[in-house]
């Protein structure tokens, strides 16, 4: 089965600071509910590249999914990587690029809470669409800490001002910048967070600061389901490829696994309950050899995805019932184990009975 990709057209190119364009996109007529997101979710994106085809890259939308605009992802260049140099080099209006439809659980459950978002350098793209879509559309209170270099390296300064001075009973933003501040620490940090204890909490940025705040939240007792964080990394494989490829390459590593000792594989066949966009599919049938995404895509089931290797996160599920193990995983920590949570493109069942939800 082709992984469906859509081509869309370059409407907008906009140089955010000196290393950062946004880039607006239109979705094909016929494709809108294809491309409806969530806030905080984002676009896999084919860099074409002469050495391997593709380079496939993940891109957190910036836009809100509510204002009827374009889709627009925020690109920062990375000092000697591929695809975002070529992105911000090569992309103008009147060109294209190739793209898989929204993805992503790093979005907050319900806009009217209070919401916590600490934002690194470009992790502040995510962070944008959640402000702009919960002032547009919820009711809590936003307080926005984000960490930055220096003043020019800022991305989207004036809109954050814009939107302060407008909701000033709503959203607080807090820069913070290292050439003034110095880097921030877990004991500021805390002092922050301390002051929005019942706050659903959203972290996005460099690995450093990530881990520094993903502590402090825990520390204050934040819940898992409160703690968000979304990981900047680059796919290592290519969703747009030949999927045959991909699942030659997942088996590989399984028998692999299992001549190391893995938990061996059921015989099956296996019942499987799924909870997606409020439904509930069943099927009894599952070859416990196939990945659950594998098994859902064979049943015509549209189950979320991007990488298929097991490093985005794109189509995490929770455990209901039963459970299952990963053959790959460079994403999920322990507490997100221990909280049910699985990859369903690397997961096969260790139970007769399996029930999921993806929300
Ligand atoms: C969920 C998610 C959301 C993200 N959102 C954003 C965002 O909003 N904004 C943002 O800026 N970043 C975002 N990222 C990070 C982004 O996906 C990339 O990781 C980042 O842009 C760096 O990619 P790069 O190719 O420039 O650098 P690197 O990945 O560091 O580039 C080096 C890699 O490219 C390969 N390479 C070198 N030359 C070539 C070539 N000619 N052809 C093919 N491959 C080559 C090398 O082998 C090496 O693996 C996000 C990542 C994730 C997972
Ligand atoms: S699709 Fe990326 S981790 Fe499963």
């Amino acid at each position: 089965m082709d992984i469906e990709s859509f081509v869309l057209d370059v409407v907008d190119v906009v140089d955010e600071t000196a290393d950062a364009r946004s880039i607006s996109l239109a979705v094909p007529p016929g494709a809108e509910e294809k491309f409806a997101y969530r806030p905080g979710q984002f676009l896999t994106v084919a860099v074409p590249s002469d050495l391997t085809g593709v380079a496939a890259r993940c891109y957190s939308l910036s836009s809100s999914p509510h204002d009827g605009g374009p889709l627009t992802v925020t690109v920062k260049r990375t000092a000697e990587g591929y695809a975002s140099n070529w992105l911000c080099d090569h992309v103008e209006v009147g060109g294209s690029l190739r793209v898989l439809p929204p993805s992503g659980i790093f979005s907050p459950a319900d806009l009217d809470r209070e919401l916590l978002l600490f934002a690194g350098g470009s992790g502040v793209t995510p962070i944008m669409s959640i402000v702009r879509t919960a002032l547009a559309h919820g009711a809590g209170r936003i307080t926005v800490l984000y960490a930055n270099r220096d003043e020019a390296s800022v991305i989207f300064a004036d809109e954050l001002s814009r939107l302060a001075r407008e909701h000033p009973d709503r959203l607080q933003v807090v820069h913070w910048l290292e050439s003034v501040q110095g880097l921030p620490t877990a004991e500021q940090m805390r002092a922050v967070a301390a002051q929005h204890p019942a706050a659903d909490a959203f972290v996005c940025g460099p690995a450093p600061f990530m881990k520094m705040v993903t502590g402090v939240l825990k520390e204050l007792e934040f819940p898992r389901e409160r703690r968000h964080q979304e990981k900047f990394v680059s796919l290592g494989g290519n969703p747009f490829g030949d999927v045959a490829e991909l699942r030659q390459a997942e088996e590989e590593i399984e028998a692999a696994e299992s001549e190391e000792g893995a938990e061996p594989m059921l015989a099956g066949p296996v019942k499987l309950e799924v909870e997606l966009d409020g439904e509930t599919h069943t099927f009894d049938d599952w070859d416990p050899k196939q990945t659950m995404l594998d098994f859902l895509e064979a049943k015509g089931v549209k189950a979320p995805f991007s990488c298929r290797e097991g490093e985005c996160s794109a189509c995490a599920i929770r455990l209901l019932q039963g459970d299952m193990r990963m053959a790959h995983n460079d994403v999920l920590d322990e507490e997100d184990l221990e909280d049910g949570i699985r990859l369903g493109c690397q997961s096969h069942p260790l139970t007769d009975t399996v029930k999921v939800s993806y929300s």
